[in-house]
């Protein structure tokens, strides 16, 4: 029996199938569109980011060098973790190749859903998001990185955000959101209403007007872009391009489950020393290993839920040959788990050293953006 799951924008639990999401709520599979997919990246031949909707369009645009945004939000809710740092790489993918750039700090959603104050979201989302960004990799100049609380220093265009919240707000009836999201509370139905904005807005003509958008997320914001392309469709005294969106699996926390902020013994945190990161992975990682060293050479191990395995599959291992010999040798039992841990672990502490390398001097280039 398959384990139960849920999935929805504000708890995710259980092992996620992902045929099943795409079955239930109308993702498309992206392996078809991977053949027009320029430069495509491990994310894209991985399956890692497995589904899409109207991801076409996003890659006629790409093709024929017209103009499109990408736009994501983030909870500012504690350490900034590889499971960020697989959705942030994908911002580079679309820098790289002709995006406009918005980052969007849901601290009122965080402020509303999980009770943060807005001042500990700005903190975080400085310190933690947009430092590790710019150590990413991502290049400051022309990224939108704003608040949902302070949307811009300009009054025309902040007017206009706002406004389209409260324009979206008379769409949907209760029994519509309720359809979409389960139960909910009013702070839930204003996180919904503030994220169809977000993803809308950039299209608004004080914006620059209609344009193809595309919105990386996890797989549990796909409400979010159904209820969103649902509203574009009927506000038709603007226009809109039905916004894009991919969809990411979850990196696997160490036990299993979803790598999240709010479970310490789940994450890899940016900040972790690679000593501490070792460490977690020794000792906490689950293995997909046999229980001992004559089982495991007879029967093999299993990389499916093999997390070392998954953090070289997701983020740590970019070569898909070596990837694939690891797979390979892992499966029949050639290879051990000790010695798939220690693989993994010298790929961590090179990842973690070149990023925390390079915290301090995207620190200050943050302070400078932030007051530009
Ligand atoms: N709800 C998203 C989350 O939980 C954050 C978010 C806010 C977002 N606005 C968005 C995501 C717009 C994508 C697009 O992380």
């Amino acid at each position: 029996m398959p384990e139960s799951f849920k999935v929805t924008p504000w708890e995710v639990t259980g092992t996620i199938d992902y045929a099943k999401l795409e079955r239930e709520f109308g993702i498309k599979p992206l392996k078809p569109l991977l053949p027009r997919i320029p430069d495509a990246t491990h994310f894209h031949r991985r399956d890692i980011i497995f589904g899409h909707r109207d991801f076409e369009r996003i890659l006629e645009a790409i093709a024929h060098k017209k103009p499109y945004a990408m736009l994501t939000g983030l909870m500012p809710s504690g350490k900034f973790h590889l499971g960020h740092a697989t959705v942030a790489k994908q911002f580079l993918y679309y820098q790289d190749h002709g995006a406009q750039i918005a980052i969007c700090v849901a601290d009122l959603e965080a402020h509303a859903t999980r009770g943060l104050s807005l001042a500990e979201c700005r903190t975080m989302a400085v310190e933690e998001y947009l430092t590790n960004y710019i150590a990413l990799g991502l290049k400051p100049k022309g990224v939108d990185f704003y608040f949902q609380s302070a949307r811009s220093a300009d009054p025309v265009r902040s007017n206009a955000y706002y406004r389209l919240i409260g324009e979206l707000a008379r769409r949907p009836t209760m029994n519509e959101m309720t359809a979409v999201y389960g139960e909910l509370t009013p702070g839930k139905i204003m996180s919904a209403l503030t994220q169809a904005a977000d993803i809308l807005h950039l299209q608004l003509p004080e914006f620059g007007g209609p344009k193809p958008i595309v919105v990386p997320v996890g797989a549990d914001q796909d409400p979010h872009l159904r209820l969103t392309r649902d509203l574009a469709a009927r506000m038709s005294q603007y226009q809109f391009v039905p916004p894009s969106a991919t969809f990411n699996k979850f990196m696997p926390g160490l036990k299993g489950g979803k790598m999240s902020s709010s479970d310490p013994l789940s994450y890899i945190a940016l900040t972790d020393s690679p000593e501490q990161a070792a460490d977690k992975i020794r000792k906490h990682a689950f293995s997909g290993g046999k229980g001992n060293l004559a089982d495991h050479r007879k029967f093999g191990g299993d990389p499916e839920v093999d997390v070392a395995f998954q953090m070289l599959r997701f983020l740590l291992e970019p070569d898909d040959k070596k990837l694939a010999k690891i797979e390979a040798d892992y499966r029949s039992g050639k290879l051990l788990t000790g010695d798939l841990k220690s693989y993994c672990i010298d790929k961590l502490s090179a990842f973690l050293k070149d990023v925390q390398r390079k915290r301090p001097a995207a620190r200050k280039q943050v302070e400078k953006f932030l007051k530009a």
